[in-house]
């Protein structure tokens, strides 16, 4: 069984704390049904997003996230095949955008489009080893599951 990692980027469509809310409760659902794992970066002008888990359902999945209203300009970044996972134990970790990230005005410079793979997977990595922010986490609860490796 084929296991990858993707990474897009988006701007949020309409962002509000409800709306944050409505997106992880969905997403973690799904996932979990899915085996698909990851970790979901917000803030009003960016969505960054790395999905994990199995080829096909991770591409069906990111179909369905292309369609979504509540985001625009969706890029994706980065497809890989992986070996081990870095969000193993979340279905959908959400993480507030950190200082070290680009700044809003580095985003609205197309920062992002000139990133290298590394840097992108080096954000993730970096967020792997820290604490998840507490915030929306407790409204949406996580579900036990099975997962490819
Ligand atoms: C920023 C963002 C991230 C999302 N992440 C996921 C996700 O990880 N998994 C998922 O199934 N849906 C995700 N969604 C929701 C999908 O776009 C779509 O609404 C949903 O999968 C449809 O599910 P349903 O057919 O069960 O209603 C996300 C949407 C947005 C805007």
């Amino acid at each position: 069984m084929r296991t990858m990692q993707l990474v897009y980027a988006s701007r949020p469509f309409g962002y509000d704390d409800l709306t944050l809310a409505s997106i992880l409760l969905q997403a973690r659902d799904n996932n979990a049904r899915n085996g698909i794992t990851g970790c979901l970066i917000c803030r009003e002008d960016l969505f960054l997003q790395m999905l994990e888990g199995q080829r096909d359902l991770v591409t069906s999945t990111f179909s369905r996230i292309l369609r979504d209203e509540r985001h625009v300009d969706v890029v994706n970044l980065l497809s890989s095949e992986i070996h081990g996972r870095l969000f193993p134990e979340w279905s959908m970790r959400h993480d507030p955008a950190q200082s070290w990230m680009w700044t809003p005005k580095e985003v609205a410079r197309g920062a992002i489009g000139g990133a290298s793979d590394e840097e992108i997977r080096g954000i993730f990595e970096r967020l792997a080893s820290d604490r998840p922010a507490p915030m929306v986490n407790w409204l949406t609860p996580q579900r036990p599951r099975k997962l490819s490796p």
